[in-house]
């Protein structure tokens, strides 16, 4: 079994500050950093970290051989990674004090897929792989569906949701990573009290980890339900706290690893990822979490 993450590579240019900023407001940032970022590199990084083979798809601009070499230094194969002369995805991020973000996307290459490209991508995995999908990259739906011929099992975080997942077979997906915002969105039910059940009536034949931040997260599959809580911490960047989540998640699933003790890990996972800044320099390793696990 292969696993093939498709998905976003951005330079994410990461502002300290006082606080999110308001409209109208200027605000001077305390600090300014460049750091690796795009949900699809953060997870095929926590995928690698984790301890998975995985392939990395995507497209990176004249501005992205940090991107290429960040994921060649994680053990991520780059094969599929394929560079234009134009300017790349980037974000603008802004963390506050309390380690909260927000987040203004540049879309660049990470909107320049072409079927051909996903042909080729797709023409070297089979039936049985895994393919992890997030929506910061275009042709989401030309993905999903031919993915879905091949017999890959999908898993898909559809972050950030927008109009472009409207488009997409989602019934073609296996399991879903999604938090409450996304799941009331794809289901059209504002229920957060039955968030769950919700998605399980909407895609019977998918699973769902449910994230709920400080709350924890729910694993159901119509049969299973597990929680997890959190692993309370001081959190000074959450940026790829849920890139880091998934990766974790989808390697224990993959290495048959019981669902209490996939939710844990990733949970553990992603409490190391907020104690440290950037996206994807914050992702831990296998080694790391398992070793904090066993301090309890
Ligand atoms: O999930 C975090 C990521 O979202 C950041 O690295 C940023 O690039 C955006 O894609």
């Amino acid at each position: 079994m292969k696993v093939l993450n498709y998905g976003s590579l951005n330079v994410d240019y990461t502002y300290s500050v006082p606080h999110i900023i308001v409209g109208g407001e200027t605000m001077a940032s305390f600090e300014l950093h460049e750091y690796c970022g795009g949900k699809g590199l953060n997870q095929s990084v926590a995928l690698a970290k984790a301890g998975l083979d995985v392939w990395h798809a995507g497209i990176i601009g004249n501005d992205g051989q940090m991107l290429l070499d960040a994921c060649a230094d994680a053990g991520v194969h780059t094969d599929f990674i394929k560079k234009m002369d134009v300017r790349g995805g980037h974000t603008v991020i802004q963390v506050d004090e309390n380690g909260q973000n927000s987040i203004i996307l540049y879309g660049g290459t990470n909107q320049m897929q072409t079927a051909d490209f996903v042909d080729e991508v797709l023409s070297h995995f089979e039936e049985g792989d895994y393919l992890v999908l997030q929506n910061e990259v275009n042709m989401l739906d030309y993905i999903i569906d031919k993915a879905y011929e091949r017999g890959m099992k999908i898993i898909l975080n559809p972050s950030p949701y927008n109009e472009a997942l409207d488009a997409c077979d989602l019934s073609k997906v296996s399991l879903f990573l999604v938090n409450e915002i996304e799941a009331a969105q794809i289901t059209g039910n504002n229920d957060a009290e039955h968030a769950l059940d919700a998605l399980h009536e909407t895609f019977p034949n998918a699973a769902f980890v449910l994230t709920l931040g400080s709350d924890g997260a729910w694993y159901y599959d119509g049969k299973q339900k597990v929680f997890q809580d959190i692993f309370k911490v001081k959190a000074v960047d959450t940026t790829a706290a849920g890139d880091t989540f998934t990766g974790f998640f989808v390697k224990k699933l993959a290495e048959g690893a019981d669902i209490q003790t996939a939710l844990r890990t990733a949970a553990k996972a992603s409490s190391i990822a907020v104690t440290r800044v950037g996206a994807a320099p914050s992702i831990p390793t296998m080694e790391e979490v398992e070793a904090s696990l066993k301090e309890g």
